[in-house]
């Protein structure tokens, strides 16, 4: 079982696997939507709680349009396929993101999906789509200052109105695609995420590499800010001794 509570994904790379096998971007969107059902299935299988998948940034509307709006079909596509399986797998799926202007049909299956899911106990899987983490920022403090007048805003409270609070920090960011950003993904909640970044590109991206990487990024010791429990035992140890020889060393002299 895994010991991360809450895994985000950049799912990067797609365009480039396509390009490099001379075919269109989207093509490389499709065979990545395939390795989106996989990972998902290995999320859940591992006893992950949470699973936020990077499937659609604020950015991403400048995107030319017929782009755009195939990366909305294969979310419809996902969610008509893969809709018994994530029932039967007990999962609780959301959407993050500012969604009102996709297409009212993809609005309507997101909602069905939501709703029917609501009390699954297992994997809470999130898409984000059209999603920007500056903008929950914004969007959080907005809510606050309506809803709480006058009150002073902790950490705690103004986590309460983001998109999902109920999911919490990440434990560990992964980015596929060879790049090192976290491209304005969930902000706040990745403060102290461990993060990995992959050459492989999304479409080539397996699950015995995403369990290689669970296994490789538990051996880090996570700290929190705080120091090192080893370290700082290693370091009391070589003192006490230092001071022991010192001792003896004067001792030695007074004979
Ligand atoms: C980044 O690759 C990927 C995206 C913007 C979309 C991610 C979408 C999927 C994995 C498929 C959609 C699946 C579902 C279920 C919604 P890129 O196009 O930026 O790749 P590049 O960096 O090589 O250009």
């Amino acid at each position: 079982m895994s010991e991360f509570k809450h895994v985000a994904i950049i799912m990067d790379g797609n365009g480039r696997w396509a390009r490099e096998r001379l075919r269109p971007r989207i093509w490389g969107h499709v065979r990545g939507s395939t390795v989106v059902s996989d990972i998902v299935q290995t999320a859940s299988d591992s006893g992950i709680k949470a699973l936020t998948l990077y499937a659609f940034s604020t950015e991403n509307w400048s995107r030319p349009k017929d782009e755009v709006s195939s990366l909305f079909k294969l979310l419809r596509k996902f969610l008509i396929k893969e809709k018994n399986r994530i029932i039967a797998n007990n999962i609780k799926f959301k959407v993050i993101g500012e969604i009102e202007n996709l297409p009212k049909e993809t609005i309507a299956l997101i909602r069905e999906v939501e709703s029917i899911t609501d009390s699954s106990t297992g994997l809470n899987l999130t898409f984000a789509f059209s999603y920007g983490g500056r903008t929950e920022i914004v969007q959080a403090f907005n809510a606050f200052a309506k809803e709480n007048p006058g009150k002073v805003m902790t950490e705690k409270s103004l986590s309460q109105y983001f998109y999902r609070p109920e999911i919490g920090d990440v434990d560990l960011m992964i980015r596929t695609g060879g790049e090192k950003r976290i491209s304005n993904f969930l902000l706040w909640q990745m403060a102290y995420a461990e993060l990995y970044f992959t050459d492989t590109k999304w479409p080539d991206f397996s699950p015995e590499e995403f369990q290689k990487i669970l296994s490789e990024v538990s051996r880090r010791e996570r700290r929190f800010g705080n120091v090192s429990v080893q370290s700082d035992l290693a370091e009391s140890i070589e003192v006490a001794e230092t001071n022991k020889n010192k001792k003896m060393k004067e001792n030695t002299s007074d004979v």
